[in-house]
């Protein structure tokens, strides 16, 4: 008797069982197992791939390096590393409604304006919807054809028939293929439907770009099953109650990972913000406490944020530790640090600590930036105004100097910020004129925020 050939897949990573089971052996999520049909395997003349080209000598392959093109949307071309490459598949990620389709038909629209032809494919929504967008936000152009379909065959004919350089698709988990069983939106779905378009687009020089929802609680199937498959993954990241929104590059296949985009969402579409800094510092106050200047770099691209923090007595026992924007195991250890180092009794207090504008940071130059605001904070004494701050700090209290100082320090004098810097013992790098540097970060409380420290303390 013929068995049904079916396996076990995970909408969380991805991986394949032979059984069912309440929780994923590989990743550890519950009850995201679905029953997923194995494809049958097609003969070697029904086969969809490209038939595989003969070795070559690696000196003998041309090179295509001229062929990124610009998107015309100044920081996505920065995240991408200078524009799309030509014949690249790129995945777009990100929680609904953040932007991701108004990214893409702002791009597609100044595509078509520089004279590719691009097909924007949309499983979401229809094309009046899409049209009445493209009005709204001045992307109506001439070269753009919009199709509203959700069966992949469908968007692959049209693509190859209607002539397009550029294909986008929005969004990968809303279309399906004949050829696999399961629903739109599966692991088995979605992954077929990414590699038949890479397949298809590739050969022919098409550039791609796929949209793929990720949901906080996992339940369709992430881009992450679809990293490998594409040449550039980048994250639209924001907070729904911020108008501004951070495209990162998380792989990149044609340039640096890591490099951050800035957009605001305005009532006219996506708008590049070119200033990060004086952005994120525009609706700065300066008298109250808890609150300093940081200049972080994320990527390669400094800029200015600011960092609040509120301490008060814990009134239900045990104390609370709150962060948005950062890493939530530094915040613990940073407050260990104030403790132990600096004398400064943080356990009767409950700490939250915020990046304003919603920006989330990674750079660990940010750690003086954050015990400086707890401090003010816990100490009621507010921090010199218009000083930027950057430092890693140590377990030992000590403040290390944090990287690319350079750029940070032109970023800060850009604004009129004067830079005061971790220097450790043996801190090489020079610093320019008007930049003051602590080795521990007990000085640098002492300094800045002892009583009187205010009206003419250490700092210069
Ligand atoms: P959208 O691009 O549809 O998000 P996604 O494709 O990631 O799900 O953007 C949806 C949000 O953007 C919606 O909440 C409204 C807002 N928006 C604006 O504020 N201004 C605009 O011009 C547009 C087109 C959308
Ligand atoms: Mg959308």
């Amino acid at each position: 008797m013929a068995r049904s050939r079916a396996v076990f897949v995970c909408n969380s990573c991805g991986t394949d069982f032979p059984n069912w089971n309440g929780r994923c052996s590989a990743c550890g999520a519950w009850n995201t197992l679905v029953e997923e049909a194995i494809p049958q395997r097609r003969a070697a003349s029904q086969r969809t791939t490209p038939a595989p080209s003969a070795p070559a000598e690696i000196s003998s392959i041309p090179e295509n390096s001229g062929e990124r093109s610009s998107t015309g949307i100044q920081e996505l071309d920065r995240v991408l590393g200078g524009g799309l490459f030509r014949g690249s598949m790129n995945l777009i990620g990100g929680e609904p409604g953040i932007g991701k389709s108004t990214l893409m038909l702002q791009l597609a629209a100044s595509m078509a304006g520089a004279g590719d032809r691009v097909l924007y494919a949309t499983g979401e929504e229809s094309a009046e919807q899409v049209a009445a967008r493209a009005r709204r936000t001045g992307s109506s152009k001439e070269g753009l054809l919009v199709l509203s379909a959700t069966l992949l065959e469908d968007i692959v004919s049209a693509a190859s028939s209607s002539g397009a350089s550029v294909l986008i698709v929005d969004s990968i988990q809303t279309i399906c293929s004949e050829e696999i069983s399961s629903a739109p939106g599966s692991v088995a779905q979605v992954r077929h439907c990414a590699s038949r378009l890479s397949s298809f687009a590739k050969p022919a020089g098409m550039t791609c770009l796929v949209v793929g929802h990720v949901t906080k609680d996992g339940s369709l199937a992430g881009p992450k099953v679809l990293e490998h498959l594409v040449d550039s993954v980048i994250t639209f990241e924001g907070d729904s109650g911020h108008s501004h929104r951070l495209l990162r590059a998380v792989k990149n296949r044609f340039g640096s990972t890591n490099e951050i985009g800035v957009f605001e969402m305005t009532s006219g579409g996506l708008r590049s913000v070119a200033e990060a800094s004086a952005y994120f510092l525009s609706r700065r106050r300066t008298d109250v406490t808890g609150c300093a200047v940081c200049v972080v770099v994320e990527g390669t691209r400094p800029f200015m944020v600011e960092i609040q923090a509120l301490t008060t007595p814990t009134r239900y026992g045990y104390p609370q530790r709150s962060s948005s924007g950062l890493d939530s195991r530094r915040l613990p250890l940073l407050l260990a640090v104030l403790e132990k180092r600096c004398g400064l009794e943080l356990g009767s207090q409950d700490v939250f600590v915020n990046v304003a504008g919603g920006a989330s940071l990674s750079d660990p130059g940010a750690d003086l930036g954050i015990c400086l605001a707890v401090a003010s904070s816990r100490l009621d004494r507010p921090l010199p105004g218009g000083v930027a701050v950057c430092a890693e700090v140590g377990l030992g209290g000590e403040l290390r100097p944090a990287g690319s100082f350079d750029r940070r320090a032109r970023e800060a004098s850009v604004l009129g910020f004067p830079i005061l810097a971790g220097c450790g013992e043996d801190c090489a790098e020079p610093r320019p004129a008007g930049c003051a540097g602590y080795s521990s970060l007990r000085e640098c409380l002492d300094a800045l925020l002892s009583p009187g420290a205010r009206d003419g303390g250490s700092f210069p």
